[in-house]
């Protein structure tokens, strides 16, 4: 505990040298530009790997940086980020080496865990076909990190939160990347959500409201069904005639 007190009194000196009213402005409030939804790996500290300010970045972390729409913890983050702090940049983290991912994919108990671990099962299930494809298996796992952030960052866009952002102007912008703990470099996996618009008559939360007809449009319907009104007037009156020819006969 020592270390970590010291570690402090160190830091704070650091900065203070290098602005006196550093502390002071911090205090005044935040205005992140980012969210950042990381694994708990202690190696994967989004400040320290992004160089980024305190100030700058919001932070969620999770084993395996998932996203899961039952969460209320992230949900209640990610709320806060995009409609109070109005982050402009969301950005799901993992990062090769992940003990969750490598967990998920063992067919071994672990614990409470398991339960957590299952959100990436199903990722392994969405690709297993091309997870089968690659033999080597430092190889497979890697990639099961990279579709792990890919389906995590889905699932923000199935978010309602993240679907009414995008009613109104300037939503924030979702990026999915993975971190190599051995060189220390982040790769942006350019994650595409609007491959999910296939999918929007599932996902989608919002009813579209509908299109307003084209004018010309909208006339010949108007005059078709009146053409309908009149044509039932018509047979209406045909039938008691009819009847009334009918009635007379007998
Ligand atoms: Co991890």
């Amino acid at each position: 505990m020592q270390h970590i007190l010291e570690g402090n009194r160190r830091w704070v000196e650091s900065r203070l040298a290098e602005d006196p009213e550093y502390f002071h402005k911090l205090s005044q409030g935040q205005k992140p530009r980012y969210l950042f939804i990381g694994c708990s790996d202690s190696r994967v500290p989004g400040s320290a790997i992004t160089g980024t300010k305190p100030g700058e970045m919001f932070t969620h972390r999770n084993i395996a940086n998932l996203v899961v729409p039952t969460d209320m913890n992230m949900l209640s983050v990610l709320q806060y980020a995009v409609e109070v702090l109005k982050v402009e940049v969301i950005l799901v983290v993992g990062h090769y080496g992940c003990g969750g991912v490598a967990a998920a994919a063992s067919n071994k108990q672990h614990g409470l865990i398991d339960s957590w671990l299952t959100n990436i099962r199903d990722v392994i299930r969405l690709h297993e076909t091309e997870l089968l494809r690659i033999h080597d298996e430092d190889q497979r796992l890697r990639r099961l990190v990279e579709l792990n952030v890919m389906e995590q960052v889905r699932n923000l866009a199935k978010t309602n939160i993240i679907q009414n952002a995008r009613t109104k102007p300037n939503p924030p912008q979702l990026h999915g990347l993975v971190y190599d703990i051995s060189e220390g470099i982040l790769h942006d996996l350019e994650v595409d959500t609007r491959d999910l618009d296939e999918f929007s008559h599932i996902y989608s939360t919002i009813s579209k409201p509908a299109a307003p007809l084209d004018p010309q449009v909208q006339a010949e319907v108007q005059q078709q069904l009146q053409q309908q009104h009149s044509k039932g007037k018509k047979q209406e009156a045909a039938q008691a005639t009819e009847q009334n020819e009918a009635k007379q006969t007998a």
